[in-house]
């Protein structure tokens, strides 16, 4: 018999026989922030997080680098009478992103900022592109998205985020950038991103839903995974930086096997808004205890391969390890 019950024995033994260990640095805090001043808004149905004005979110960024956290993912959310067809205001200099950029840079620049580019909080339609018919169209969205990524570049994102699922988006933006003189700035690709039941607070908070049809004619179907490698791969070829698979928990094995195949760039994983308001709402029920429960998931999507885990318990999780 191989005894395995010695490694178990206590807290301390346990640790050292630990393969798998959550830092603070593996976590990203993403945040939502909307134009004006003084504000910061609950979500219906999205408990903890909020809405931030540039001021007020610049503020709260003091707090989060003392908890250890030094990253942070920035959406932007505008109001309705702003969105157009194209969705202009997602390069728009005064636009909430770049301006919460730009004060947070001020204030604390050794915080890394990773600004997400999409459309989708930015178009009349709420998809993710331009609409040309019926479609969402490919190739005329891709300057839209560089436009964005170089307007975020320009106010001191140091990594760019292209999330819309668009193909060629990650070069369409490394073009736009090296055009502009901007080679420092990164590339996070959102490069299997499916077509998930698990976006809704996301999409309440940043006012993203589409306002017709869903998402499948672009993001990836979650019947596949050769398809998420296959994607992957395209993005490092046209430049990425680091590659993330999103969501997290119901991806686990997505997420094995891009660390097993893609060994020489970083893996980013993003527990989504539904996969955290699951935690919540289970602990709320008392199935469970939040902060445990919590941890345990975010441990397993460490423990799958992912040294970049995007979460709204990032904060939180600080604390807690
Ligand atoms: C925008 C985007 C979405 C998320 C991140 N970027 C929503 C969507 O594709 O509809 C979801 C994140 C989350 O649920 O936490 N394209």
């Amino acid at each position: 018999m191989k005894r395995f019950r010695k490694y178990r024995t206590s807290p301390a033994v346990r640790d050292k026989y630990a393969e798998t260990v959550l830092e603070k640095k593996n976590l990203i805090q993403p945040y939502f922030v909307m134009q004006g001043s003084s504000k910061k808004e609950a979500i219906d149905g999205f408990e903890g997080v909020f809405r931030y004005t540039p001021d007020i979110l610049a503020k709260e960024i003091r707090g989060i680098s003392r908890s250890g956290i030094n990253t942070l993912l920035l959406f932007g959310v505008i109001d309705e009478g702003l969105k157009t067809a194209g969705g202009s205001y997602a390069w728009s200099d005064d636009g909430p992103v770049p301006q919460a950029i730009r004060l947070i840079k001020k204030n604390n620049p050794g915080i890394v900022i990773i600004a997400d580019v999409c459309l989708c909080a930015y178009t009349k339609s709420g998809h993710c592109g331009i609409i040309k018919g019926k479609e969402v169209a490919n190739d005329a969205t891709l300057p839209l998205l560089a436009k964005a990524a170089v307007s975020y570049a320009r106010a001191g994102a140091d990594v760019v985020a292209p999330s819309a699922m668009m193909d060629g988006q990650v070069a369409a933006i490394k073009a736009g950038l090296a055009g502009n003189g901007l080679k420092k700035t990164k590339i996070l690709a959102y490069s299997a991103k499916y077509a998930s039941n698990f976006y809704g607070p996301f999409r309440s908070a940043a006012k993203s839903a589409p306002s017709f049809g869903d998402r499948k004619t672009y993001q990836m179907d979650y019947r596949n995974i050769e398809q998420a490698l296959g994607e992957i791969k395209a993005d490092i070829e046209e430049g990425a930086d680091m590659i993330m698979v999103k969501p997290a928990h119901a991806y686990l094995d997505v997420i094995r096997a891009a660390s097993d195949r893609f060994r020489n760039i970083p893996i980013a994983a993003y527990h989504v808004s539904g996969e955290y308001a699951m935690i919540k709402a289970g602990a709320k029920a008392g199935l469970f205890d939040e902060k445990k429960a919590a941890l345990e998931v975010l441990t397993a999507v460490k423990r799958a391969g992912a040294g970049n885990i995007i979460t709204y318990y990032a904060k939180e999780a600080a604390k807690w390890i």
